[in-house]
């Protein structure tokens, strides 16, 4: 019988309680026992673990957060940290971890595998989407929607006031989030890290826009962008279009929470069984991904540090349609 730890590290997402509750209900399936890490990293460092069982994951499914908590820990980014959470994974008897996260959690999973000799499994979780082998991360959906939502309510003020709105979404270093969100908002401006990157190219796009008659202008600004944001970006901009009414909105950690949407939940539901399936069947090292709607496994150490490339059709796209 192998024995199974699982946790929840960096950003939490929307979905990622979906993600646990698979592992375990996998996990109980593939004869395995489970053993969930609180607090990510942290936790394994401190020795915080329980078991779990089927009961422990009843009524998760449509939770936002994670019940497993997260954290993002300095002590693992040190090699001793790292070698204290293995020693006590080892005293516990586990077998391989499952590691729900981000790049950050795949970077101390890589890093745990290779000096310790853990056997970590990765299921991508980040609202971001920013890692290589799978099309979606788990919370990215959840993410896109509720931002969706709350600029479609800006969009309501913005018209009645015919404002420029500046609104910032998450994403870190990537800009699947603006992209797609400014499209499902009709933005008539996104600006991204990978696109439209300085101030003059921005300012020069935002002339031609205004001169066209609208409504109102809204522009979504991801977080990583090189101007700054959007409040930086804001006071660049009043200079030369001061004369319009311009209003600045950082959507924040809303994008994070509540309740995972149905493809979310679908997806942290296949993924937390594919990691389990990957461990029942012998395999060490690797993230479980959907590609295409197929299961994808990539080694863990190459889903993170390459930067994953944006759909430029969409962004094309975004600048025919507004
Ligand atoms: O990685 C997820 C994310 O929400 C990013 O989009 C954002 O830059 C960051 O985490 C915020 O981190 P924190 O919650 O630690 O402020």
């Amino acid at each position: 019988m192998k024995k199974i730890a699982v946790l929840t590290s960096g950003g939490d997402a929307p979905g990622m309680n979906a993600a646990v509750r698979a592992v375990v209900r996998s996990s109980q399936y593939f004869g395995c026992e489970v053993l969930g890490v609180n607090f990510g990293y942290r936790g394994l460092i401190e020795g915080d673990f329980k078991p779990m069982g089927h009961l422990d994951v009843s009524g998760i499914i449509q939770r936002g957060g994670t019940i497993l908590k997260s954290a993002r820990s300095e002590k693992f980014r040190e090699k001793e940290g790292r070698a204290i959470a293995a020693q006590n994974l080892r005293n516990e008897g586990v077998d391989a971890l499952v590691a729900i996260g981000g790049d950050g959690t795949f970077r101390g999973g890589t890093l745990l595998s290779q000096e310790q000799g853990i056997n970590v499994v990765g299921v991508p979780g980040t609202i971001d989407n920013d890692l290589i082998g799978t099309d979606e991360t788990i919370g990215y959906d959840t993410a896109l929607n509720t931002a969706m939502e709350a600029i479609d309510k800006i969009r309501d003020t913005a018209d009645a006031h015919e404002r420029l709105f500046l609104v910032e979404v998450m994403g870190r270093d990537a800009g699947f989030i603006a992209l797609e969100t400014g499209i499902a908002c009709g933005a008539e401006l996104i600006i991204l890290p990978e696109a439209l990157k300085n101030i003059k190219d921005i300012k020069q796009s935002l002339r031609d826009i205004l001169k066209e008659k609208s409504r109102s202008t809204l522009v979504v600004v991801s977080e990583g962008d090189e101007t700054g944001g959007a409040i930086k970006l804001s006071s660049e901009l009043e200079e030369d279009f001061g004369k319009y009414d311009m209003r600045v909105c950082i959507l924040g950690h809303v994008q994070r929470g509540g309740s995972p949407t149905a493809h979310d939940r679908v997806l942290a539901s296949r993924l937390g069984y594919e990691a389990v399936h990957a461990i029942h069947n012998g395999m060490s090292e690797v993230m479980v991904g959907v590609i295409s709607n197929e299961v994808k496994i990539t080694p863990i150490a190459e889903t993170f540090g390459i930067i994953k490339k944006i759909n430029f059709e969409l962004y094309e796209l975004a600048k025919i349609l507004r």
